[in-house]
């Protein structure tokens, strides 16, 4: 430093650097933490596999058998993760336009959940609630009679039934996935008749109509069956443009009985888990979802981006505007980098 720049002195009453200074002293004052508890891992199941099926838009994850599943229920225990939200990836010849296998008591998802609360029973075991793993043409619901849109009623009426064959083959959480009215009531109601009052419901509450959802869709074949079109759910999910809706559709699951909230995605909406953690008491999870996931792992490929720091900061950033709970592709390996092991 030359000798008149280091005799320069400004009276700056307020220097924000000094607790900048070191690693140590940063560490004391960092306000927003991750730890392995806050995270939760999506899988992929699928039937007649014998060994892991990389999904090609998603580098790093996999669609597994139930026994796949299992052994990383373990692996992610063993990491701090303490709840899985799993989807099916089901062939073209189970789909039909009713989503008839969504609700099958024998069926691969309650095969899953039964297999995991007997050989790995400390994890929380979440099913999503909506038809489009199982529907011919890929949307979440049954369509109408001029096929024109989907039918929210006869849509609720598949949803409860789901929820119950879920609930009963031992999901610990139910979570729909699906944004039709009246949705979380109507489960609500459907699970306490049945004698399933333990039943928790994580309401996608905030559910955009996003691109972001491409790499999930390749996942688990809803988009392959709705053909090359881009399937569009906007009669259903939320505009990307409306906070103030999103909110009053939140807060509406809030009043039908959900236990938890989400904002999905969850990148591109801090916004919207800012405002509903203010708006809630109820707590909140985020969904980073499928093509958030992508596009890191994209730029990390080319090397234009550091897959680790942009991980941490996506991960760190989302919690900061709010979220108690964050499903992430990312799970295990964050939840192994934050636990040291
Ligand atoms: C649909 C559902 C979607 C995701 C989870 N459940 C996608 C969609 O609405 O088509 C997306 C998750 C992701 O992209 O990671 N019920």
């Amino acid at each position: 430093m030359s000798e008149s720049h280091s005799s320069t002195y400004y009276d700056l009453p307020v220097r924000m650097r000094r607790l900048r200074s070191n690693p140590r002293v940063r560490s004391m004052v960092q306000e927003t933490h991750l730890r392995p508890e806050n995270l939760i891992a999506p899988l992929f199941v699928k039937e007649n596999l014998s060994e892991p099926e990389p999904v090609d838009s998603m580098p790093g994850v996999f669609r597994l058998s139930i026994d796949g599943i299992v052994e990383e229920c373990r692996k992610l225990i063993d990491a701090g993760v303490q709840a899985v939200a799993l989807f099916p990836c089901n062939p073209p010849d189970i789909k039909d336009p009713f989503g008839s296998g969504a609700v099958d008591p024998g069926g691969l998802t309650p095969r899953a959940v039964q297999a995991l609360k007997k050989s790995v029973p400390e994890i929380t075991v979440i099913t999503d609630v909506a038809l489009d793993p199982f529907t011919s043409h890929g949307h979440d619901g049954v369509l109408n009679s001029s096929q024109t849109d989907v039918d929210n009623d006869a849509t609720l009426n598949m949803l409860t039934q789901m929820a119950r064959v879920l609930a009963e083959a031992g999901a610990d959480w139910v979570a729909p996935s699906d944004m039709m009215d009246g949705r979380v009531g109507a489960i609500r109601s459907t699970l306490d008749d049945a004698g399933l009052s333990h039943v928790s419901i994580l309401a996608y509450s905030a559910k955009f109509n996003s691109a972001y959802y491409g790499p999930f869709r390749d996942a688990v074949g809803s988009q392959s069956a709705a053909g090359k079109a881009y399937l569009d759910k906007g009669t259903y999910q939320l505009n990307p443009a409306n906070p103030r809706e999103a909110i009053r559709d939140a807060l509406l699951d809030e009043e039908e009985g959900a236990d938890l909230l989400m904002v999905k995605p969850a990148g591109p909406y801090l916004d919207i888990i800012a405002e509903l953690r203010r708006a809630s008491d109820l707590p909140l999870a985020a969904y980073q979802v499928s093509g958030e996931y992508a596009q890191i792992h994209a730029a990390a490929q080319k090397g234009w981006l550091d897959l680790e720091r942009t991980r941490d900061e996506s991960l760190l950033a989302i919690k900061r505007a709010g979220a108690d709970l964050i499903l992430t592709y990312f799970a295990l390996e964050m939840a192994r980098k934050l636990g040291g092991n």
